[in-house]
């Protein structure tokens, strides 16, 4: 089953294509890795599932992102854009938690603004902290700032946060870069977690951790999709003389 078909993905900034035609299918409830150099365009291929491309003016799309049978680059409606992110929930690179808040309210939080009742919202705040494996150590502490905690578990509150709209799709681009070994690993067991729940499309140009964590794993390169397999297969016996030649680099030859 396919989470998202991407069909000749087109994006420019201004004058300069950053995406070049991407034609990828993102398979459903497993973790697909998005792997790449500095610029190759990740996170613009993730803007465009999430429709963060909408909020750049001077960005312009083509090609189709079909999410559940609609090509959602041609959504206009402010309200059908909020409804698409509800279901696909991003996280990005740098933990943004809103720092003065409780750890409680930054779950709940986007639950309030749908208007949900609080005993509904507390359900949702204790599941989503749980599954992203923070509520054993935040659970006596709720009403603290989320500035209290640590960068490994603002980083969670944000996965909880997402979690909390229960989406089908988790976005994460390069969640890990400002964290530890240990934090990263964390959170890389919390993302295996939620695989066979949650669609998850993760970027990282740490090839040792898309290996580790990706069922399917795509190869971008100067806004052109190199290559995309079977994560084990991708990494041992890769197609592509430029992808043979990345893995090379990063992990050592053979
Ligand atoms: N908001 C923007 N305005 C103009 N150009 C942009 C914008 N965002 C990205 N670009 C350009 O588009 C290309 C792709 O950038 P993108 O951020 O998608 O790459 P990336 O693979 O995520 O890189 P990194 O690994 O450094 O995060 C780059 O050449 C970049 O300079
Ligand atoms: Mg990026």
């Amino acid at each position: 089953m396919t989470a998202f078909e991407v069909r000749d993905l087109r994006v420019y900034y201004g004058d300069k294509e950053a995406l070049k035609g991407i034609t990828l299918n993102i398979p459903e409830k497993e973790i697909t890795t998005i792997i790449g150099p500095s610029g190759c365009g990740k996170s613009t291929f993730l803007r465009c599932l999430n429709l963060m491309i909408k909020e750049i003016p001077y960005a312009r799309t083509e090609g189709e992102v079909i999410f559940d049978g609609e090509n959602v680059l041609e959504y206009e409606d402010e309200a059908d854009i909020i409804a698409h992110r509800r279901r696909v929930g991003t996280v990005f690179q740098h933990p943004n938690p809103f720092p003065w808040m409780s750890i409680y309210d930054n779950v709940a939080y986007g639950l309030r603004l749908m208007g949900m009742d609080e005993d509904e919202i507390e359900d949702r705040v204790y599941e989503a902290l749980e599954k992203a494996a923070l509520l054993d150590q935040v659970e006596d502490r709720l009403d603290d700032p989320a500035s209290a905690l640590s960068g490994g578990q603002q980083q969670r509150l944000c996965i909880a946060r997402a979690l909390a709209m229960r989406p089908e799709v988790l976005l994460m681009d390069e969640p890990t870069s400002d964290l530890d070994p240990i934090a990263t690993r964390k959170i890389e067991e919390t993302v295996m977690e939620l695989k066979g729940e949650v669609t998850i499309v993760f970027v990282t140009h740490l090839l040792p951790q898309a290996y580790r964590i990706g069922d399917y794993t795509a190869f971008f390169l100067h806004g052109e999709l190199v290559e995309a397999n079977d994560t084990e297969k991708l990494f041992t016996d890769p197609q592509d003389e430029r992808t043979k030649e990345y893995i090379e680099v990063e992990f050592g030859p053979s």
